[in-house]
């Protein structure tokens, strides 16, 4: 029995296993049910008595071998595919990885947030899917507003009070719903419209809204803002221009223009020979947002603005086309990384 039980045990040590069959090989020819090792203990049975504990701990060892070789040689081979995946040169050098970049969207809204940040303004975000209240409602939108034409808006089929927001200035109403002035805030997010996909239009894209709310807030206030932002984001040279417009929530309403990066005024074909390029829409809050907000219109007045990342960054990195920043294409996404 001794010998016998060595012999496996010698045999157990000595195994070698070249491929994952040879160690299911192992498993079937010791540790199985009808394996070597359960012979053993069968045969233990007829052990004389005082001869069971020297037997019985050679036995023990021997199981703990076997199990303990079974294990390694499974370390061994179990990422085995096949047995062909011997032939693999572990010694060549690993595939090189890659290393990520900020998208120029991510570093263009990273900079507006820094640039507002630095006088005072915090940053709040609201939800994509909204209502109609806070997206036209609430913001003065008579209901014959063209925008709020399926047209124009992509609306959820069931219950059309539920869509996709066209702007956010829809966050300037949840801000202003939940919180008394002084406040001081922008609004970054994804916003959707139904527009045919072209080099200057996309369906979504995104914006960054601003929101300034307290006692004697005035228009100059609102154009010096605006003037800080352009320098700080296109150059010290940067001048801007406001022309009046119209918006359903702010009154008076306008559009900025800020002097051509690309020609510095002088008339080029990014500007289309104006020398001036269009960036963001603005206004004094319209007092039936502040009441509709639940906010004393006769203490308090307000600003507000709205601009679109991607037409920044196009102007900024001279994009031409909007598509670009939706194609996850790594070889221009890589790009503006070092360019901030
Ligand atoms: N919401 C407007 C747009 O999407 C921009 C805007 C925001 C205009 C705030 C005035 C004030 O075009």
């Amino acid at each position: 029995m001794l010998q016998l039980i060595e012999k496996i045990l010698a045999d157990v040590e000595g195994f070698k296993a070249e491929n994952k069959e040879q160690v299911e090989e192992f498993r079937l020819k010791y540790l199985s049910k009808k394996g070597e090792l359960n012979k053993v203990f069968e045969e233990f049975r007829n052990v004389p008595n005082d001869k069971k504990k020297e037997i019985g701990q050679k036995i023990n060892a021997l199981k703990q071998a076997a199990q303990a070789k079974f294990e390694a040689l499974q370390n061994n081979h179990c990422n085995d595919d096949d047995s062909d995946s011997l032939n693999v040169d572990t010694s060549l050098p690993e595939m090189p990885m890659e290393l990520g970049s900020h998208h120029p969207i991510s570093i263009v809204r990273n900079e507006i947030i820094d640039i507002f940040s630095r006088i005072g303004f915090t940053v709040s975000e609201g939800p994509e899917v909204e209502d109609d209240w806070h997206v036209f409602s609430a913001l003065n939108f008579p209901p014959e507003h063209p925008a709020r034409d399926m047209q124009d808006t992509f609306f959820i089929e069931r219950n059309p009070d539920i869509l996709l927001r066209t702007h956010t200035s829809s966050v300037q109403v949840r801000m202003m719903e939940h919180t008394q002035p002084p406040i001081r805030s922008i609004f970054p997010g994804r916003v959707f419209r139904n527009e045919a996909i072209s080099a200057r239009a996309h369906c979504i894209f995104h914006q960054v809204e601003g929101l300034y709310v307290d006692t004697n807030v005035s228009f100059a206030d609102l154009k010096q803002t605006l003037l800080y932002f352009a320098k700080e984001m296109f150059g010290t040279k940067t001048q801007i221009r406001l022309r009046p417009s119209y918006f359903p929530f702010t009154e008076p309403s306008a559009e900025m223009d800020i002097s051509c990066s690309i020609c510095g005024g002088k008339g080029c074909s990014v500007c289309k020979g104006t020398g001036w390029l269009e960036i963001l829409g603005c206004g004094m809050v319209d007092p039936n947002v502040l009441k509709s907000c639940g906010i004393d219109a006769d203490k308090y007045t307000g600003f507000a603005f709205g601009m679109g990342v991607e037409r920044i960054a196009m102007l900024k990195y001279q994009v031409k086309d909007i598509r670009l920043f939706f194609k996850n294409d790594t070889r221009f996404i890589k790009q503006f990384e070092a360019a901030k």
